[in-house]
């Protein structure tokens, strides 16, 4: 018996194929077309672009692992939270998805807080435009001969579930950051669906991540070889699903992730909102239990900026800074390209360089976005710390975490060890696949989500603990002021 997990990431589809024990057999990717930006601040990518790639993914896995795929009982699927994606009559998709980095709501949020004052208290969130329901509500105000179309509005991975067992269901983890969730009692708030003009019939139906979602269509099951039934789990949110993968299900355990998007997340054993400060109080994957993060919207992705206007590959990039690094530099980044959610819910920021002189190299400028990123993590963990969170254990995750230099400048300003899992490259393929297992087999989630085997511990740099700190007070003392001027 074997399980597959496909994580549907912003920028392509990763498949891993695990045994019962858990251990991987094989993994294949496929990429995914690039977000466009139509407009500044704007990000959307279509849907068909996500099933080409699960397609691709997996059938990349049964030319390189027939038999290992032939024996799949189970499958859980990860993907990018918060994307708005419109089906009309018969699930045809009504317009290109918005995704989680999409800034245009900003007004609509403000205007369903007006409309609906408990929104934070039934949501345990602020309305941010990241979030699903801000987007609907943009629609509904911008393209409404599209909005009187909606029967259905469903994430990316609820998406390609619907692709492959013809059934609208969507997990707890990724239900809770559309904000019309009820998080604390882990089901669809009327309230909240009603200040978008939606209700119950537009959701999917809700289970819990570990549980099974549905039924792998016949004609996918025969493509890949696969007999008998192979069921499909909930699944997680990307974030949820790599905390499965880490092993982070137990309060306290965390990790740190640098993806295209940046995140703190950090496991509750209760439902543990805290609206001030933009924390995320989500539902996590597995039954009973919660989670919070700090997010921010562009990690790799700033790096990937850089290497994209320098003409420089990012590992070039960032292996240059590595090797001329003294400490911390005169340039300071804030990463704000795309806005920021924690800690400004402010979708109209936008980054800046300063302290740039005619020495400045693109190997500084990494060096000053890596620690920008880093700051806006730190951030993160100030106001999880306000909330009154307590992080006991981080692991870090992400294709930022290849980087030697990222993971001593995370290290040193968190002031906590960091823990590198021997495939540093975690997504949320390997948590989703543990969640296929549990699904078909009824296997308890806190014996399957075990930490996995770490390459090595990162220790803050104490030596530079000072110097850091005085950056930190600087970049955050710049945010304010940009902010400011540019108002
Ligand atoms: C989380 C978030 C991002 C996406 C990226 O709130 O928006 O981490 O899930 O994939």
């Amino acid at each position: 018996m074997t399980f597959l997990g496909i994580d549907i990431g912003t920028s392509g589809v990763k498949a891993l194929l695990i045994d019962a024990d858990g251990k991987a057999l094989g993994e294949a990717s496929a990429p995914a077309v690039e977000p466009v930006r139509p407009q500044p601040g704007w990000s959307e990518q279509n849907p068909a672009d996500w099933w080409a790639a699960t397609l691709g993914a997996v059938d990349k896995l049964k030319q390189s692992h027939p038999r290992e795929l032939a024996a799949v009982k189970g499958i859980g699927l990860s993907g990018h939270m918060h994307g708005a994606t419109l089906l009309g009559e018969n699930d045809t998709v009504l317009r290109p998805c918005i995704l989680w980095n999409d800034g245009r709501s900003a007004k609509e949020c403000a205007e369903m807080e007006a409309a609906l004052p408990a929104l934070r208290e039934l949501a345990g969130n602020i309305a941010m435009p990241g979030f699903t329901a801000p987007k609907i509500a943009w629609v509904r105000k911008n393209e409404p001969e599209i909005f009187r179309q909606i029967r259905k509005v469903l994430l990316p991975k609820a998406y390609v579930r619907l692709l492959l067992t013809g059934e609208h269901v969507e997990d707890m983890s990724d239900g809770a950051g559309t904000l019309w969730m009820d998080v604390a009692r882990r089901d669809w708030s009327d309230a909240l669906l009603g200040v978008t003009g939606l209700g119950r019939e537009h959701m999917p139906r809700l289970v819990e991540g570990s549980a099974v979602s549905a039924e792998l269509k016949a004609e996918y099951a025969a493509r890949w070889g696969m007999t008998g039934p192979v069921v499909v789990a909930g699944g997680a949110g990307d974030n949820a699903a790599a905390a499965c993968g880490i092993g982070a299900i137990r309060p306290g355990e965390g990790f740190v992730s640098l993806g295209t998007s940046g995140v703190l997340f950090v496991s509750n054993e209760s439902f543990s909102p805290n609206t001030e400060g933009a924390v995320h109080a989500f539902c996590h994957a597995v039954p009973d239990t919660w989670h919070q993060m700090g997010v921010i919207l562009s990690a790799t992705d700033s790096l990937n900026w850089l290497s994209r206007i320098t003409g420089r590959k990012q590992a070039e990039l960032s292996g240059e800074a590595e090797s001329q690094f003294k400490g911390p530099g005169e340039t300071i980044f804030l990463p704000y390209l795309s806005g920021e959610r924690t800690p400004h819910n402010n979708a109209n920021a936008r980054g800046s360089f300063t302290g740039l002189s005619q020495s400045s190299d693109p190997a500084q400028l990494a060096q000053a976005v890596m620690e920008g990123v880093s700051f806006a993590m730190r951030d993160c963990q100030r106001v999880l710390n306000d909330a009154g969170t307590r992080i006991d254990r981080l692991l870090a995750v992400g294709g930022g975490s290849k980087s030697a230099l990222w993971l001593k400048l995370l290290a040193t300003n968190l002031d906590m060890e960091i823990a590198l899992p021997e495939d540093g490259d975690f997504g949320g393929a390997l948590g989703a696949a543990r969640l296929g297992l549990c699904a078909a087999t009824g296997a308890r989630p806190a014996d399957v989500m075990t930490m996995p085997p770490i390459l090595r511990t990162i220790a803050p740099d104490q030596s530079l603990s000072a110097a850091y700190s005085d950056h930190y007070a600087r970049y955050r003392a710049l945010y304010s002021a940009i902010e400011e001027a540019r108002s």
